[in-house]
């Protein structure tokens, strides 16, 4: 049986430290725990898919290094497809230094390493046994732009719907994208970045979407942290604002990627939902997550969630 979903991006070693506070330049600042997760953004949200209970694939590039045959093997513990993830003797295992501080903000310095070794070739290759096989192709901006616009032409060419997140910021990713893009989803700083324009308010992100869509996008979601997401397409062009619940954060590391994967879920297994209830849904997966320390491990499995968000 072909996958349902298939992720391309990322896959990434995270390396958290914990602090009251984020250091000041030049400071040595005493953190309170040091862990090492599985990351990556387009590797976690196959995983948060995964977790919820489809069947993924995932394609990418890891090193020849310990990082890289671990994240590997945690592929397999999380029941996805590793087939299609190479490992490179050209890079190290790509890696993130995270700084998580006391009321669960974070900050990421991201070193991509053997993410940028997957190539357009990688990709043709997967064409056949897998891409043209699967519903929905998620796809993040952690991949070279060569790869990216190559893996959505692919899709579009097969009918496979695609679920691109614009992150992070990629200068290098052509303006040919957007009528690839069944869903495109943005953060705040991704929007600002994308449109040029400021996003603070709700009717600022609204405004935003409109741009996007203008370009060509089927339809595009600007998630807006703990304030939920807003959400516009092509049917309806009128920008709706969905809200999110209130929880308390501990750690909001890859809680875009638990939205987007649920969101995944959602749309590929439950297809009587509109997106309005998808994104609802796939919010309410997300916090979460953030109510629990680190990226994945955060993560819910399906038993972890009230049986109604399956109903
Ligand atoms: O979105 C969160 C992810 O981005 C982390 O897991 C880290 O790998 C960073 O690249
Ligand atoms: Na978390």
């Amino acid at each position: 049986e072909a996958p349902v979903i298939v992720a391309i991006g990322g896959c990434v070693r995270d390396l958290m430290s914990y602090s009251e506070r984020f250091p000041k330049p030049g400071e040595t600042l005493i953190g309170t725990n040091f862990v090492k997760g599985y990351g990556g953004k387009a590797a976690n949200q196959c995983i948060m898919a995964s977790r919820l209970g489809t069947s993924t694939a995932m394609i990418g590039k890891v090193g020849d290094d310990d990082f890289g045959h671990q994240s590997k093997e945690n592929f397999k513990q999380n029941n996805v497809n590793a087939e299609y993830v190479g490992i490179t003797k050209d890079a190290a295992t790509s890696v993130a230094q995270i700084t998580v501080v006391k009321d669960g903000q974070n900050s990421i310095v991201y070193i991509p390493g053997a993410n940028d070794c997957l190539t357009v070739e990688d990709i043709r290759s997967a064409e056949n046994d897998l891409i043209k096989k699967v519903k929905l192709m998620i796809l993040t901006y952690e991949s070279i732009s060569e790869v990216i616009l190559e893996a959505l032409k692919i899709a579009k060419q097969h009918g496979v719907r695609t679920l691109v997140n614009a992150a992070p910021v990629n200068p290098g990713v052509s303006e040919e994208i957007y009528p690839l893009c069944d869903v495109l989803c943005v953060n705040e700083v991704e929007a600002e970045v994308e449109t040029g324009l400021c996003v603070e308010s709700i009717e600022q992100a609204k405004s935003a979407t409109q741009m996007l869509l203008k370009r060509g996008c089927f339809s595009v979601i600007l998630t807006l942290g703990p304030r939920g997401a807003v959400f516009a397409s092509e049917e309806q062009p009128q920008a709706i604002y969905i809200p999110a619940k209130q929880v308390t954060a501990v750690d909001t590391t890859g809680a875009g990627d638990a939205f987007l994967g649920a969101l995944a879920y959602f749309m590929t297994q439950h297809s009587s939902l509109t997106m309005k209830e998808c994104i609802e849904r796939s919010c309410e997966v997300a916090a979460i997550s953030v109510q629990n320390l680190g990226t994945q491990k955060s993560f819910p499995w399906r038993k972890d969630i009230p049986a109604e968000l399956f109903s």
